[in-house]
């Protein structure tokens, strides 16, 4: 079959800039879209933090005009690592010469509209005719409008369909109503939801589920889920009337995850041969500072953004109870909102020193050590699109424990202690239910046999991205017909 040609357009892309799961997949996607013979056009910022890059020349003099603003930009290249695929980093220091991805600002509107015409601009410059635009959560959103008016003169863009793929349907790009006058879209107003525009304020990511061709979710789960009140934030009377257009495709595990070949740990194993991630394990104490004398001890290990979704808020009348009465540690990487800093910072320094470890900051190293060193994965989780890390600790043969939503409903298949299952699942949203599952977590890892099965299922998972890539590319092709 003919190759397709995909512009993949999104905020973060890995190892250059990432603040959680959407960095990855859109560079797995792309890299394995890639690899499987498609062209791809990779459009990303050149953030501030990037400055250390070397870059190749691209396109230059390319003026992106917001209304009365009026943005200079270039395009500089880079290889994205893994692949040959140049990645085409938008260099405009007055929209991304800062450090931070997101200021949560009106700023960032322009910044991300911006980011979004200059994929069309790219296209154009470099005479590439997409078959498909591919844009990810709201910062890209605007893509299916733009196509649509501003850039509908274009025969370059004649073939063109666009794909919204919805990562976390909790930011939604809003902002005052006005706004659509100063992004230069006063003459594209009908285009936007005019209920909200009267109520005085405009959606990103809304405007693109209106005009996408098609949309996706990372998950089957999340794709139903977003159709319902609960968790629809609003949109969800929008994806119910575009049902027969929302689709949901799991996201996948990236080659740099594997611990059989993980260059960020002191030991590798493998289904077959588990001593190496003893040793990760001790390596893991070590380095933050807990006792490696008896290294029976289980750890349950969590890597994550701090924010209400990851279920935070289900810790303090669990986890405090188990820490007191059993021997177990407990080793946290993440940072996020301050309430939940303090917390872990009163749980480790103060509660319980030799038991617990908060690390706060971005460490991905460290992260890979918790993924591989931990016994048990916590990931009690509000709700979650997909979420990657329950996926890495199946793979490493640390068992995670999750809540079932989303994407870890559909990647997690529930222990029951009878030779079945590769994580521990519950499904009440309370901390009485994540008290219990801790405590069944407990009580299968000490039954080493029944533990072990549980670890080597897991461990036997494919989440590889080829498949993941192939069920875009049905997708992109399909476009044309929805
Ligand atoms: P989300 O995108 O909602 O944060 P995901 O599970 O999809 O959740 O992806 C999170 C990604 O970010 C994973 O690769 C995880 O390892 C990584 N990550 C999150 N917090 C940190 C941290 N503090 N240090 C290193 N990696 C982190
Ligand atoms: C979002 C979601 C997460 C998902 C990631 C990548 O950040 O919160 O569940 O895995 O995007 O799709």
């Amino acid at each position: 079959m003919q190759p397709l040609r995909i512009c993949l357009v999104a905020s973060e892309v890995t190892p250059f800039a990432k603040s959680g799961g959407l960095a990855d997949v859109v560079a797995a996607l792309a890299r394995h879209l890639h690899a499987a013979g498609h062209e791809v056009m990779l459009v990303m910022p050149r953030y501030g933090r990037m400055a250390g890059l070397e870059f190749g020349e691209g396109p230059t003099g390319i003026v992106l005009e917001l209304g009365e603003a009026r943005f200079q930009a270039a395009v500089r290249t880079t290889p994205l690592p893994g692949s040959d695929l140049l990645v085409r980093c938008i260099e405009a220091p007055d929209l991304f010469g800062g450090e931070a991805l997101y200021y949560g600002d009106e700023g960032d509107a322009f910044r991300f509209a911006a980011l979004t015409r200059a994929a069309f601009e790219c296209c154009q410059r470099e005479g590439f005719a997409p078959d498909v635009i591919h844009c990810h959560d709201w910062h890209t959103a605007l893509a299916p409008l733009y196509l649509r008016r501003v850039y509908a003169w274009d025969r370059l863009f004649a073939g063109t369909r666009t794909l919204l793929t919805i990562h976390n349907l909790a930011y939604q790009g809003r902002f005052p109503a006005d706004l659509v006058e100063r992004l230069g879209l006063g003459a594209e107003r009908d285009l936007f939801h005019q209920d909200h525009l009267a109520e005085g304020y405009v959606s990103f990511l809304e405007t693109g589920i209106l005009h996408a061709t098609a949309l996706s979710t990372v998950s089957r789960t999340y794709a139903r889920e977003i159709q319902e009140s609960e968790q629809g934030r609003g949109l969800d009377g929008l994806l119910r009337a575009r049902a027969d257009h929302l689709f949901g495709i799991c996201n996948g595990v990236d080659i740099d995850w594997n611990p059989r070949t993980d260059i960020h740990l002191p030991a590798h194993y493998d289904v077959d041969d588990l001593s190496g991630k003893r040793e990760c394990k001790r390596a893991l104490l070590e380095r933050v500072g807990l006792s490696t004398e008896n290294l029976e001890i289980p750890v349950i290990g969590c890597v994550s953004r701090l924010t209400p979704q990851k279920g935070f808020d289900l810790v303090p009348d669990s986890l405090p109870v188990l820490l007191q009465r059993e021997e177990l540690r407990f080793i946290l990487l993440g940072s996020g909102e301050e309430r939940y800093e303090s917390y872990f910072h009163w749980l480790s320094h103060d509660a319980f020193p030799s038991k617990a470890r908060f690390w706060r900051g971005y460490d991905e190293p460290l992260s890979h050590l918790i993924e591989a060193g931990s016994d048990l994965f916590l990931m009690p989780s509000l709700f979650e699109p997909c979420g990657l890390n329950q996926m890495y600790s199946q793979l490493y043969g640390t068992p995670p424990v999750v809540r079932r939503t989303g994407g870890l409903a559909d990647t997690v298949e529930a222990a029951d202690g009878q030779g079945r299952g590769t994580g521990i699942v519950f499904d009440e949203y309370s901390s009485h239910a994540l008290l219990a599952t801790l405590e069944f977590a407990l009580y299968l890892y000490g039954r080493p046999d029944e533990f072990r099965g549980i670890q080597e299922r897991g461990m036997r998972r494919d989440f590889s991205w080829q498949g993941r890539a192939a069920e875009y590319v049905d997708l992109y092709r399909r476009l044309p017909s929805l």
